[in-house]
């Protein structure tokens, strides 16, 4: 595709800005820096515009190290929203494929492909999600077994799905949580019928996609096309 149509398609910008960008020199293709919209950008190129990604036309698939304080929705009139610390185009497109709470820390991902979001987020696919959690109180010693067996939560008619933990660290009061549900707060109303509280609550995986150690919290990057795939398994 030429890079003219490539920037157009990617950043929603009219042929005539998407020029004026390229002659500004900012725009590199595999770390060089490109003049002419005329220039091919092969499938597998790195387009960069101010030293930043130009994620490929088409649907965006994005990973976000949430950080304390920011909700996964458009407004919430209190709190930041998690879209804030994202420097994307076409914003009103994009939506979490599955929330966290304000205070959850960890891996969100974003989209403008519903189905995508879909396969992670409907309940009929028991899309995997890994937390790793910090209680106020000691790790029960019945909690793996209980967990497994599924926990009844006020005001829900079914128990929860099965669950996996592991101890992590029982002195800190720190675990690992497998679940294949969503349920609103799910982990924390989990951990208190159980008698427990969740101090901190930060997701490191959903199905395949494990949140990247190289990220800060409030950093993103786009997802590769293993990641992407992986969500079909
Ligand atoms: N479970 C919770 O209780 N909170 C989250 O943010 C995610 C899962």
């Amino acid at each position: 595709m030429r890079l003219d149509k490539y920037l157009c398609d990617a950043l929603g910008a009219t042929r005539k800005e998407a020029t004026k960008i390229i002659k500004s020199g900012d725009v590199e293709i595999d770390g060089v820096v490109v003049k002419s919209g005329a220039t091919k950008v092969k499938d597998d190129a790195l387009v960069e515009w101010q030293g930043r990604e130009i994620g490929k036309p088409g649907p965006r698939y994005i990973m976000l190290f949430k950080p304390d304080g920011y909700v996964c929705s458009h407004e919430d009139g209190f709190n930041h929203t998690a879209f804030v610390l994202l420097d994307e185009v076409k914003m009103e497109n994009l939506h979490f494929a599955g929330r966290l709470d304000v205070d959850t820390t960890g891996l969100v991902l974003i989209t403008d492909d519903g189905q995508w979001s879909h396969r992670i987020t409907s309940p009929r696919h028991k899309c995997e999600k890994t937390y790793r959690v910090w209680l106020s109180d000691p790790i029960g010693e019945d909690y793996a077994e209980k967990l497994a067996q599924g926990i009844e939560l006020r005001n829900e008619k079914e128990p929860t799905l099965p669950a996996l933990m592991e101890v992590v660290d029982k002195d800190e009061n720190e675990l690992l949580l497998t679940i294949v549900e969503g349920k609103y707060h799910q982990v924390k109303r989990m951990f208190a019928a159980l008698g427990n509280k969740v101090e901190h609550l930060h997701r490191e995986r959903i199905g395949d996609i494990e949140l990247d150690e190289t990220l800060e919290p409030g950093e993103y990057r786009y997802l590769t096309q293993e990641e992407i795939d992986s969500i079909w398994n």
